[in-house]
Formats: C-alpha cells, structure tokens, sequence
C-alpha cells in the first residue's frame, strides 16, 4: 500500500533541466567542447561535482581539484541567475494538483533532490509548503544513482521504502530508487527510463489511480 510519495526537484516539479542544461553548455564553450542534449542525459539526477566530471572526461581534459571546484562554480553562478528569473509558469503543468490530490488521500509527500539549489528554487515558487520533508544536496552524501537521498526521505516520513513512490525523470534517479527498493514512476520518455515500473509524459490530469497496482 502507497503511503508516501517522493518527488525528485528538478525535470519533475520545476522545468530546470534546460537551465542546467544551458549553464554546462556554456561552461564546455569555454574549453572548446560541443556538449549536446544527449551528453545533457548523462548528467540527470548526477551531483554537481560529478557532473563536471562526466563532462571533462566526454572532453578528454584533466583538471586539479582546486580547478574543478572554480569551475563547479562558475556554472552555479550562472545557473542561479537563470533560476532566479524563473517564475510560476515553470512549475512542471499538474504536479501541485498531483501533490494535493496524494494529500487529500493522507499520504505524505517529500522533495528528494540532488541539488543544493533546491530550498531557493521551492521558496522562489511558494513551493516550500508542499513537502512534508525535503532532503536535497545539502544533506547528502552520496549521489543518486545511490539510494541515499530517496532512503534519507523514507526515513525523515518514518516510512518503508516498499510504501513509497519515487518520481523521477533521470535514469541515475529511476536507479536509485531501485536499489533502495521504492516503486518507482518515470517522467519523461520511456526509451530512456526504462528500469521504471512505469513511465508517464507528466502529471497533467492524473490521479492516484497510479498507484492502483502498486
Ligand atoms: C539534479 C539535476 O537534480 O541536481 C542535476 O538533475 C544537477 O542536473 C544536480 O547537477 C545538482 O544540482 P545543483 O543545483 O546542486 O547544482
Ligand atoms: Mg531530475
């Protein structure tokens, strides 16, 4: 039986993958690398510092810890600029709906999120109030695909990861919900979400009759 749901932030409850997307794109400019939207897969759901990672090894460059963190950087600055613009038309269409409804059931509702972001983008969009929990970047050691973040929710809603429902839209997420033993639902494309139990496009006009096989 589901008694809790837990949403990833980003591609699920707001649109930011492009502005993460963007940001990197600039970033690989500056060292010459054509990083495209099909690279941008890889880095769904994957931390910040292991994002840059994927990229300088795609670019074949080698860099010291000290220059990986002022780059890590620079991408940050310039993400938080995008998402400082964003306003309530980027919340993803039915998802808030989607909360209340799985409220109005009694079921309790967390943010698992890999970014460090996360607080200010909820507060920036009156969002905050929408989770019970909220464990993002910031209180996390290991990253998705590891099931730290989704166990960590699991564990702040007292509740089983068997009773859970993990949304997510990045295969490293869909991944971690797995081996933490969540159910898991898919936003986005199947092709690429596979490991789900099931995937959806979004959250627009759905109910809990989700959940009914579950
Ligand atoms: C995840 C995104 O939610 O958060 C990743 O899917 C991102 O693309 C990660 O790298 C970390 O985000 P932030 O905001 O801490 O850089
Ligand atoms: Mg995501």
């Amino acid at each position: 039986m589901i008694k809790g749901v837990i949403f990833d932030l980003d591609g699920v409850v707001v649109d930011t993958a492009k502005y993460h997307f963007l940001a990197w794109k600039r970033l690989a400019e500056e060292f010459n690398y054509e990083f495209t939207e099909k690279n941008n897969e890889l880095l769904k759901g994957v931390s910040r510092v292991r994002s840059l990672e994927i990229i300088l090894e795609l670019a074949g460059i080698n860099l010291t810890e000290n220059e990986k963190s002022e780059l890590a950087e620079k991408k940050n600055n310039w993400y938080v600029e995008y998402i400082l613009k964003m306003d309530e038309s980027e919340i993803l269409p039915g998802v808030v709906d989607f909360i209340n409804l799985c409220k109005g059931e009694n079921m309790k509702v967390a943010l698992g999120s890999a970014s460090k972001n996360a607080e200010l983008i909820l507060k920036n969009l009156k969002l905050l109030l929408c989770f019970d929990v909220i464990v993002d970047g910031n209180k996390i050691s290991a990253a998705k695909p590891d099931p730290e973040v989704f166990l960590k929710a699991a564990s702040e809603l007292n509740l089983k990861p068997e009773n859970c429902v993990v949304f997510e839209d990045a295969e490293a997420g869909v991944e971690a919900a797995r081996r933490g033993k969540f159910h898991v639902i898919g936003i986005g494309s199947p092709e690429i979400l596979k490991a789900a139990d099931y995937v959806i496009p979004g959250f627009k006009g759905r109910g809990i009759e989700l959940f009914s096989e579950m």
